[in-house]
């Protein structure tokens, strides 16, 4: 009997300690997904006090890109029940206008409290939306089978020391083999699809991304870190708005895509 409530208790307290279900974050994601489609940002479930963000510039979410019907290619999402933040890349190709979009949203209460997009098209950092979708959708980004999952702080640690090595490059990053990098349009992993092609030479010093979020997924095995990317853009030294969307199996990173805005064509690059 004492054994029982003792186990009835750990139950609530597990349950109350979980932020958000996979399910409701899954929700939100194709609400996100079907307001982005038609250009109806009244579709989704929006807090009181939303915080709306494009590029790192707080919009009026009822003025922002939502409001412009885009016609999705292809979508994929992680959902980080821990944080209660769901994430999605969308690429639109065949769109009028082409765009690719990291967004990530946090919840309360089943209403979206947050919502910030990295928004790409022409100009940004090597841009190709057709590019990005013929290698996004040959990837495997499948869930992995629980036996086989790594923690979110594996998952994490394999990003961040992605982002680290650019600044020191005796940084170990744990590169699987093969790895491929999808960085706006261009593919590292065409040539050579079976070899680590992730690798990233040093940048000029110093260098430090110094501002990160998270978005972590244990099953999608995933995680997007959104970041202030330094020098890469002459006009933003502080950082331009990237994310750096990065796949680990087994420990070892799988994929790695990364999204950047710049203020210049192409960085001024
Ligand atoms: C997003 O991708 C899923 C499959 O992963 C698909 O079922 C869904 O229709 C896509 N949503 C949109 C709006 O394209
Ligand atoms: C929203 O912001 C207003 C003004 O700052 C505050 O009074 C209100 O309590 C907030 N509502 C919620 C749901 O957080
Ligand atoms: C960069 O950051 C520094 C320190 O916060 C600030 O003084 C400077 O104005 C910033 N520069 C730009 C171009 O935003």
């Amino acid at each position: 009997m004492a054994r029982s409530l003792l186990w009835t208790g750990v139950a609530f307290a597990s349950q109350a300690a979980a932020a958000c279900t996979r399910a409701s974050l899954q929700e939100v994601t194709a609400a996100y997904l079907q307001a982005q489609a038609s250009g109806k940002p009244s579709l989704l479930p929006l807090g009181a006090n939303v915080t709306y963000l494009e590029n790192d510039a707080t919009v009026d979410i009822a003025k922002g890109l939502l409001t412009q019907a885009i016609a999705i290619d292809f979508n994929r999402s992680l959902y980080d029940t821990e944080a209660c933040a769901a994430f999605t890349e969308l690429t639109a190709a065949t769109n009028k206008h082409p765009y690719v979009i990291d967004t990530k949203f946090l919840l309360a209460d089943g209403k979206i409290t947050h919502v910030e997009s990295v928004i790409a098209d022409d100009g940004d950092w090597l841009f190709n939306a057709k590019n990005h979708l013929t290698y996004t959708s040959k990837e495997s980004w499948d869930p992995i089978p629980s036996a086989k999952r790594d923690t979110r702080a594996v998952i994490k640690a394999a990003g961040d020391a992605y982002l680290d090595s650019w600044g020191d490059g005796k940084v170990p990053v744990p590169y699987g083999t093969p790895c491929a990098r999808l960085e706006g349009g261009i593919y590292t992993g065409d040539k050579t699809p079976t070899t680590n092609t992730c690798k990233m030479p040093e940048f000029p010093q110093p260098f430090k991304i110094v501002k990160r979020s998270y978005v972590v997924d244990e099953e999608g095995g995933a995680v997007a870190i959104f970041n202030e990317f330094p020098f890469i853009d002459k006009t933003k030294p502080n950082g331009t708005a990237s994310v750096n969307f990065v796949r680990v199996e087994g420990g070892k990173i799988r994929y790695i895509h990364e999204t950047t805005v710049c203020a210049t064509k192409n960085c001024g690059r």
